[in-house]
C-alpha cells in the first residue's frame, strides 16, 4: 500500500468541503502513514491568507474535538506540510505563480521529482473550465502529458445539472485532460459498506446464486435522511432537488453495484464496464404515465424525532412557493437476463422518519404455503403466513447485513415466527470504519479509479433521469406533500401497493 510522494492542490480551499471533509481525511491519511511528510498539501482560494492562518482555521475541524496530546502532536507535524496560496481561479496569470509555488514547496519538502500531482476541484462546476485552462496555461498539464499518471484531477458533484450541462463539463475537462486523469467523486462509493457489496456478492458462494429473477421478488433501495435544509443549504438545494442531489448519483450507483454481473477482473475498467451495462438496461418500471413509476414529494411541517420541523417552503433561503421535490420514489426495471421482470423500488428524501441507507432483497414466497396459521386475540383472528425471506445490506447507520427467515415458534402448533441472522460491523470489528473521503483520496493518490464514476456511466445516469426532470419542471405536475417525519407521499406507496407489495419499514 505504499503511496510514495504526492503534491495535493485543493481549489476552493476556503470552502466547507475542505474544512469538513478533505483536510480531516488527509490528516487521517498522514496519521496512518499513507501521506508522507514530503507531500505538500496546498490550499488554493481567492482570499488573502497566510499559511499560518490556513493551518489554524483547519485545526479544529481536523481534530474534531479530539485534542489529546498524540493527536495534537500529529496535527502539528501534518500542519508543516500544509500551505495556502492565493489564486483567482478565473485569472489565468495567477496560475504561473501557483506553479512556481508548487515547485518551490516540493523542493522545500524534498518531494521526489516527477511525483504525481493531485488537483482537487472543490469548487462550483462553473469554474472547472477556468481551472483546467489555468493549469494548462501555466504548463502544469503539458509538462505532465507524456506521463498522464502524474496529474490527476478530482471533481466534486454536482457534475452537471442535466445531460447537456454534464456533457459540456466533460468536454471542458477533456479538452485538456485524458479520461484516466479525471476522478469524478461520488462519496457513496467510498463508504466501507458500499465497497463491501461487491465482496459480499462475489466473494461468497451462498448468496449470489439467489440474486436473480428466479428467486428475488423485488429489490428496494432506500436513502432516507431525517435532516432538512440545515445551515442555509436551501439555496443550493432548491436548484437541485432529490432527483439530482441523491437519486441520479448515489442511488443509481448503489443500484449498479447490487445488480451488476461479476467482472472478469477486479479492476477499474472491468467493474465500470459491468456497471455501465446495468445503466444501459435500465428502464421505467411501467409503460404508463410518468406517475405510474416516478413519484415526487415535498415535505410539509411535522415532527421529526419528536421535534417540530418546518415545511420545506418555510426553510431558510427556500423560495416560498417552491415546487422543488425533496422526495423521489421510483419503480424501475433492468432489462437483462438476470433481472428481467424484477421491480427495483428506489426512494430517497429529506425529513423522513430516520436516517437510513439500505438495500433489501425480498425473495419470492415458497411455492406452496404450508405454514399459514390462524392466530386469535380474543375474538379477532388473523391468518399469519410465513413472510418472504429478506436479505438486507444496511449501509448506514448501524452498518450490518441481515437475513430474515421464518421459524417455528416453540409450542404445540406450527406458529410462524420471522427471525433474523445478523452480522453487525461494530460487533465484529474494533477498527473504526474509514470515512468515505479518506478512502477516495487514498485511491486518487494510488491512481486507482475503481471507485469513481466514469464519464459514460455519469452520462447514462443523466440520460435516464432527464425525461423525468423535464416533465416535472416543464409541467410543474405531480408534486405531492408529505408531513415531515413520515415516509413520503401516499402516491409512493401506490407504486408498490398496486401489486400487493409494500415498502420495507427499516428498523
Ligand atoms: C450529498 C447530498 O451528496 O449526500 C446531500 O448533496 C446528502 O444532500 C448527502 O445529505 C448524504 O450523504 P450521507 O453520506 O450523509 O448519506
Amino acid at each position: 500500500l505504499s503511496t510514495g510522494d504526492n503534491t495535493i492542490l485543493i481549489f476552493g480551499a476556503s470552502g466547507d468541503l475542505t474544512a469538513r471533509k478533505l483536510i480531516p481525511a488527509l490528516f487521517k491519511l498522514s496519521q496512518k502513514g499513507f501521506l508522507n511528510e514530503r507531500s505538500p498539501v496546498i490550499g488554493v482560494a481567492r482570499r488573502d491568507k497566510t499559511d499560518e492562518q490556513f493551518r489554524n482555521e483547519l485545526r479544529e475541524s481536523a481534530l474534531k474535538g479530539n485534542d489529546d496530546k498524540d493527536t495534537a502532536a500529529a496535527w502539528d507535524t501534518f500542519a508543516k506540510q500544509l500551505f495556502y496560496r492565493k489564486v483567482d481561479i478565473s485569472t489565468e496569470a495567477d496560475y504561473a505563480s501557483l506553479h512556481e509555488s508548487a515547485k518551490a514547496l516540493e523542493q522545500q519538502l524534498g518531494t521526489k521529482a516527477d511525483s504525481p500531482r493531485v488537483v482537487y476541484l472543490a469548487t462550483a462546476p462553473a469554474l472547472f473550465d477556468d481551472a483546467v485552462r489555468g493549469l494548462n496555461s501555466a504548463g502544469m498539464i503539458p509538462e505532465l502529458r507524456k506521463h498522464r499518471d502524474r496529474l490527476r484531477v478530482v471533481v466534486e458533484k454536482p457534475f452537471g445539472h442535466d445531460l447537456k450541462s454534464a456533457e459540456v463539463l466533460n468536454e471542458q475537462l477533456r479538452n485538456f485532460l485524458h479520461e484516466e486523469q479525471i476522478y469524478r467523486i461520488d462519496h457513496y462509493l467510498g463508504k466501507e459498506t458500499v465497497q463491501n457489496i461487491l465482496l459480499f456478492r462475489f466473494g461468497n458462494t451462498f448468496f449470489e446464486p439467489l440474486l436473480n429473477r428466479n428467486h428475488v421478488d423485488n429489490v428496494q433501495i432506500t436513502v432516507a435522511e431525517s435532516i432538512g435544509m440545515e445551515g442555509g443549504r436551501g439555496a443550493y438545494y432548491d436548484t437541485s432537488g432529490a432527483l439530482r442531489d441523491v437519486l441520479q448519483n448515489h442511488v443509481l450507483q448503489l443500484l449498479c453495484l447490487v445488480a451488476m454481473d461479476p467482472p472478469a477482473l477486479f479492476q477499474a475498467r472491468e467493474i465500470r464496464d459491468e456497471k455501465m451495462k446495468v445503466l444501459q438496461a435500465l428502464r421505467p418500471g411501467s409503460d404508463g404515465s410518468l406517475k405510474s413509476w416516478a413519484i415526487r414529494g415535498q415535505y410539509s411541517d411535522g415532527l421529526v424525532d419528536k421535534q417540530p420541523a418546518l415545511a420545506y417552503r418555510e426553510e431558510e433561503r427556500v423560495p416560498s412557493g417552491s415546487n422543488r421535490e425533496t422526495y423521489v420514489g421510483m419503480h424501475v426495471e433492468i432489462d437483462n437476463w438476470r433481472w428481467a421482470g424484477v421491480p427495483f423500488y428506489l426512494r430517497t428524501g429529506k425529513r423522513l422518519p430516520q436516517r437510513v441507507t439500505e438495500i433489501a432483497f425480498q425473495f419470492k414466497h415458497p411455492p406452496l404455503n404450508l405454514f399459514s396459521t390462524v392466530e386469535c386475540d380474543g375474538n379477532l383472528c388473523d391468518i399469519v403466513e410465513a413472510r418472504p425471506n429478506e436479505l438486507v445490506l444496511r449501509i448506514q447507520p448501524q452498518e450490518s447485513i441481515f437475513l430474515r427467515f421464518s421459524t417455528k415458534r416453540p409450542g404445540m402448533q406450527y406458529h410462524v415466527q420471522p427471525v433474523a441472522m445478523e452480522f453487525d460491523y461494530e460487533d465484529h470489528f474494533s477498527e473504526q470504519l474509514p470515512e468515505a473521503y479518506e478512502r477516495l483520496l487514498l485511491d486518487v493518490i494510488r491512481g486507482d479509479s475503481t471507485l469513481f464514476t466514469r464519464s459514460d456511466e455519469l452520462l447514462a445516469a443523466w440520460k435516464f433521469v432527464e425525461p423525468v426532470l423535464q416533465h416535472w419542471e416543464t409541467t410543474g405536475s405531480g408534486l405531492e406533500f408529505y408531513p415531515s417525519g413520515t415516509w413520503g407521499p401516499a402516491a409512493a406507496d401506490r407504486l408498490l401497493s398496486n401489486t400487493g407489495r409494500s415498502w420495507r419499514q427499516p428498523k
